[in-house]
């Protein structure tokens, strides 16, 4: 499908590759990891989540197992095409208007990290107008020195190394990263741009689109449950 590739990113290896350059086979490949226990832990039972950005659905298929009823929505298609069980909608998150509001709203995958800053406040005001009253976005945010001391490899233990190489300078802030994926008979690549932010900065920009942080949910502070400023919070599965 000849979708436009976003400017400053692009992939390689087999197979589809989406605008922001990610592999649609590499993902239907990687294994979930710890994202559905955080959301579990952070929101309601059962309750409805708009995942922005859902690729394949590798933590959506683990969010419907786990009872949530799930909306997915990616530019792509092709990863579309890969989910099961839950509502998909292909769009720009940008764009995205449903005119329907949910318990939760995800914005995982360091997508707020995009360098254009107006791309940036676009996706955050998306999660803000599809909060339900009481709801909270969930959002997945860089860890600290994650741009430094490259390069930077993990052996996953499902028999494959991913490999941060670089991050280059592109001026004003954000960084052109570079990230290999190397399974034994297959190796993707993907070149995005991302723009690391303080803690101050990433709560400016929360701010800017109408949230407020109301918890920083892992130690290394990567995840973190916002609703909208001056609402109420959300209910919590248990006190904390
Ligand atoms: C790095 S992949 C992660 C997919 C999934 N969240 C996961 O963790 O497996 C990012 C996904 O977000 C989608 N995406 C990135 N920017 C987007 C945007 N602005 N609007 C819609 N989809 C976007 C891409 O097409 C891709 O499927």
């Amino acid at each position: 499908m000849g979708m436009t590739k976003r400017a400053g990113y692009q992939g390689t290896g087999p197979g589809a590759i989406t605008p922001d350059g990610c592999a649609v086979e590499l993902y239907a490949r990687l294994p979930v990891g710890t994202e559905p226990d955080i959301v579990a832990a952070a929101v309601p039972p059962g309750a409805s989540i708009l995942e922005l950005g859902s690729g394949v659905g590798r933590v959506t298929h683990a969010l419907v197992e786990r009872g949530f009823t799930v909306t997915a929505v990616d530019e792509s298609q092709e990863m579309l095409d890969r989910i099961r069980g839950a509502r998909t909608i292909c769009s720009p998150i940008e764009d995205l208007d449903l005119g329907e509001s949910f318990d939760v709203v995800m914005l995982g995958s360091f997508l707020v990290h995009a360098a254009d800053v107006e791309v940036r406040q676009a996706l955050l005001r998306t999660c803000a107008r599809h909060l339900a009253p009481g709801g909270c976005v969930l959002i997945q945010r860089e860890g600290e020195g994650w741009h430094m001391n490259l390069p930077r490899e993990r052996i996953d233990p499902s028999g494959f190394t991913v490999r941060v190489v670089s991050a280059e300078p592109i001026g004003d802030g954000a960084n052109s990263v570079h990230v290999e994926y190397e399974f034994p008979d297959a190796t993707w690549t993907q070149t995005f741009l991302s723009r690391p932010l303080t803690k101050d900065q990433f709560e400016n920009a929360l701010a800017e689109a109408g949230l407020t942080v109301a918890a920083y949910l892992t130690d290394d502070g990567t995840w973190v449950r916002s609703r909208l400023a001056g609402g109420e919070g959300s209910p919590l599965p248990h006190s904390s």
